[in-house]
């Protein structure tokens, strides 16, 4: 027997300027909402040089880092925490690949992307990446811990 134990983790997600002035923010929403998975944090802003450099520090020797800082200082964007299980990599299988061209269809970068240049969303690519993403983008307030009363809601 092999076993998986399936932890529940965080996953910051954000919708990038371009997924944003194309009305995609819904659809992504829902994405995420169907599979199961439960918002905890979600806010719109402009996001600066600054945060933005932070947040792809690892990029930032890449020949593409100052058009992708660029791009997406446009903003908006908005800014979302997820909590679930599996979240990180079920996520990357929501999200598909860095390429929309190489993204499954089905995926949001695979049924609304056709340039890396311009994939629409940002998701963590670990659960450190997401702690990391997570404390830059948000404030532990901005977090919120809910409970589903939906049940009592139902005659
Ligand atoms: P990366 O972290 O490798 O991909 P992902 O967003 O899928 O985790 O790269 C960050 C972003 O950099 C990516 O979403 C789009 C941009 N990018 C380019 O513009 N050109 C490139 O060749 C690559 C690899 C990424």
């Amino acid at each position: 027997y092999f076993f998986t134990i399936f932890i529940i983790s965080l996953l910051f997600i954000m919708i990038k300027p371009d997924g944003v002035q194309r009305g995609l923010c819904g659809v992504i929403i829902k994405r995420f909402e169907r599979k199961g998975y439960k918002l905890i944090g979600l806010k719109m802003l402009n996001p600066t040089e600054e945060i933005l450099k932070e947040h792809y520090k690892d990029l930032a020797d890449k020949p593409f880092f100052k058009k992708l800082v660029n791009y997406i200082s446009q903003g908006p964007v908005i800014a979302m925490v997820w909590e679930g299980v599996d979240i990180v990599k079920q996520g990357r299988r929501i999200i598909g690949e860095t390429n929309p061209l190489d993204s499954a269809v089905g995926t949001i970068r695979g049924d609304f992307g056709l340039e890396v240049g311009r994939n629409i969303i940002h998701g963590s690519d670990s659960v450190a990446s997401a702690n990391r993403e997570i404390n830059l983008w948000f404030k532990a307030d901005e977090l919120i811990q809910w409970k589903n009363h939906s049940t009592e809601w139902i005659y």
